[in-house]
């Protein structure tokens, strides 16, 4: 039986009638004690495939697995109950075909309970958005710089810098939208061209290093608090956790080499024979 009290999640349908109004909100989060600080604050939290890199210090998105996925898809899940859950679907695991698709979508959504999948890619990947979502799954589109293509794209920098280029995004905008996504990332594309997709579409745009004109934004949340070393240059910090962390460990490493560590005896002290 459910409580009147129960936090009810953000839904899929609820983000994308966020277009042109309230600015959405999204972090990436891995585990379940950052999704638990997020969930308040944040509309959505995306599990996000980077955690390849930021977790396993992978070099690129392109090892990480379904299994991964899923793994940490439910420890988010377990640590928030706010926020609309969206796991990335990893390299390899949807663009054969759209039943491979609908095969792996439907792992994540029964074993994680998350309220959304993202997949990358424009125009090529409309067809198998449109058979998932008729099939009762949620995607959020991911377009512009899309790192699982790093091994075709040669590198992580930004897109639609050359105007000539924009046809192909903003087709690819047009097809996801079109094809019943709820929303899309733009990842790394000039501003400009990221207020064009935005103004031009009816789904929300989600920009991470893409423009202040998007409907909401998204940062990866190590990214933003300082913790990952190497970081896009359009990420703004909004912490220097790394600093605090190797404060605590080396304060921590001094008391227990100068052998000032504390002792169980004042938690628990011993009783003395008399
Ligand atoms: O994997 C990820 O964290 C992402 C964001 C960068 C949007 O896809």
């Amino acid at each position: 039986m459910s409580s009147q009290n129960e936090i009810r999640r953000i839904t899929a349908p609820e983000i994308h009638a966020r277009k042109n109004g309230e600015p959405i909100v999204a972090l990436t989060s891995y585990h379940a004690h950052t999704a638990g600080l997020l969930d308040q604050y944040v509309d959505v939290i995306l599990v996000g495939d980077s955690l390849g890199m930021v977790m396993h210090g992978l070099e690129t998105t392109v090892p990480v697995t379904l299994d991964m996925m899923i793994l940490q898809g439910r420890a988010v899940m377990r640590g928030s109950k706010r926020a609309l859950v969206v796991v990335d679907m990893p390299f390899g695991s949807y663009e054969e075909s759209r039943e491979q698709a609908f095969r792996s979508c439907a792992r994540v959504l029964k074993e994680t309970h998350c309220g959304a999948i993202k997949l990358e890619g424009g125009a090529r990947m409309a067809e198998t958005i449109r058979f998932l979502v008729e099939r009762g799954v949620p995607v959020m589109a991911h377009i512009g710089m899309t790192p699982q293509s790093i091994n075709t794209l040669g590198s992580f920098r930004a897109r639609g810098r050359d105007e000539a280029e924009w046809d192909k995004f903003l087709a690819d905008a047009h097809a996801v939208a079109d094809a019943g996504a709820f929303s899309v990332v733009v990842e790394a594309v000039a501003e400009p061209l990221a207020k064009r997709i935005t103004e031009e579409i009816a789904i929300p745009t989600i920009g991470i290093g893409a423009s202040a004109a998007c409907d909401g934004q998204i940062l990866v949340l190590e990214d933003m608090l300082g913790l990952s070393q190497r970081v896009p240059k359009f990420v703004k910090r909004f912490g220097e956790l790394a600093g605090h962390i190797e404060g605590a460990v080396k304060a921590y490493a001094d008391e227990v080499r100068s052998r000032k560590f504390p002792g169980p005896e004042h938690v628990y002290p011993l009783k003395r024979k008399t």
